[in-house]
């Protein structure tokens, strides 16, 4: 397959790249030259900024787009513009959180959000959603029948920058050298969901392979592990013996630990992002979408953040700074339930 790829250098473009490669396509990057230090043997690349010059892609025919790195509706627009005609299909990475509500469970059908200012740009998430949305809005305006959205929930594994799932096993290994106690969030039986990005790519290349069109959620099944076997994975990879020490949502929230940021993954049930890792990837599963172990997942997650240099492994987008926890969990000792090797479905006090 001839695929052009807006993007692809960082996290779930480069894993994309790499598979695409892997199985013999012939790919172009289309991207800024300053993610990465060096591209792929093997890919074209184009130089240009999506949001200025599109003229490296002036010339050209593709199979397919895929395009990682739309968040702005005008950006999605003038790439759907200057490729029309010229692209067999465009799929866009967008994400679950373009769904209108996180309350309850979303299947495809689900309504998306909406922003009143489509031209504003991604400042938080409660921008960066509907704008996806809004994204996914304009393409199937002006492509329709040849437009595929690709819903991810949290994507994770090597190369994740944002450092929320990879605080677990990087937690874990710290607790495997000093034997501290791990502060854990909520309860051990609380399931959550996610993709390992090397399954997203897969998915991706397989949709195409296969002509899929519309819109697919991609995403473990809900009920895929629980935030206690996630744990435990974490332990078992890093050998870890040290205690977990599950403090309940209302003991998070007294001392200020800010839910999927300080405690990544976690989200309490009753709030308004409840059923974010909830959502319904029955029609990505009934297509083709297989997911990986999530030891595996773990284990390469650990195996490439021990390969980072000291100041990369410095956890600043996600997780509670040492002193912090070590705070938390003195301030709320009486308050949690302490366990060695995180049992799944114990449950925690208050
Ligand atoms: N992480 C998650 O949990 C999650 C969940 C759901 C959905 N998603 C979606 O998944 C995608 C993840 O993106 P990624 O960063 O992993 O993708 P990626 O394709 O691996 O990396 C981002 C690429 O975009 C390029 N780029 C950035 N700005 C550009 C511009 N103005 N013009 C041209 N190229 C530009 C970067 O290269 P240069 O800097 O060299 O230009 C880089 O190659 C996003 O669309 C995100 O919304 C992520």
């Amino acid at each position: 397959m001839k695929l052009l790829v807006v993007g692809g250098t960082q996290f779930v473009g480069r894993h994309l790249v790499d598979a695409a490669l892997a199985r013999g396509d012939e790919v172009t990057l289309f991207n800024r030259g300053r993610t990465a230090a060096a591209l792929p043997a093997g890919v074209q690349w184009r130089a240009g900024d999506r949001r200025g010059d599109l003229s490296a892609l002036a010339e050209g025919r593709w199979d397919a787009v895929v395009d990682t790195c739309g968040y702005l509706p005008s950006e999605v627009a003038r790439m759907a513009d200057a490729l029309d005609g010229r692209i067999g299909c465009y799929a866009f990475v967008s994400s679950v959180s373009a769904y209108a509500s996180a309350t309850r469970p979303n299947d495809e059908q689900a309504p998306l959000g909406r922003i009143d200012d489509e031209d504003t740009e991604v400042v938080d998430g409660r921008t960066y959603g509907p704008l996806k949305a809004a994204c996914e809005r304009v393409l199937q305006a002006r492509l329709g029948g040849r437009a595929l959205c690709i819903r991810p929930g949290l994507v994770v594994g090597p190369h994740d920058p944002t450092q929320r799932f990879t605080w677990w096993p990087a937690r874990l290994a710290r607790a495997a050298l000093d034997g501290a106690p791990v502060l854990a969030p909520g309860e051990p039986s609380r399931p959550i969901q996610f993709i390992d990005a090397r399954d997203l790519a897969a998915f991706v290349l397989r949709a195409l392979d296969d002509g899929l069109r519309g819109a697919f959620n991609a995403v473990a099944p809900p009920g895929f592990t629980t935030m206690g076997a996630l744990l435990q994975a974490c332990a078992a990879a890093a050998g870890a013996s040290a205690p977990i020490a599950w403090a309940h949502a209302d003991v998070l929230a007294r001392e200020g630990v800010r839910p999927w940021v300080e405690m990544p993954l976690w989200l309490p049930a009753d709030g308004e992002h409840g059923a974010f890792m909830d959502v319904d990837s029955t029609k990505a599963l009934s297509a083709g979408l297989r997911l990986r172990p999530l030891a595996e997942t773990v284990v390469d997650t650990l195996a490439w953040w021990r390969t980072l240099p000291p100041a990369q492994q410095v956890f600043d987008k996600a997780g509670l700074s040492p002193e912090r926890e070590v705070e938390v969990l003195a301030r709320c000792a009486s308050a949690v339930s302490a366990s060695g090797a995180p049992p799944a479905g114990q449950s925690a006090n208050s």
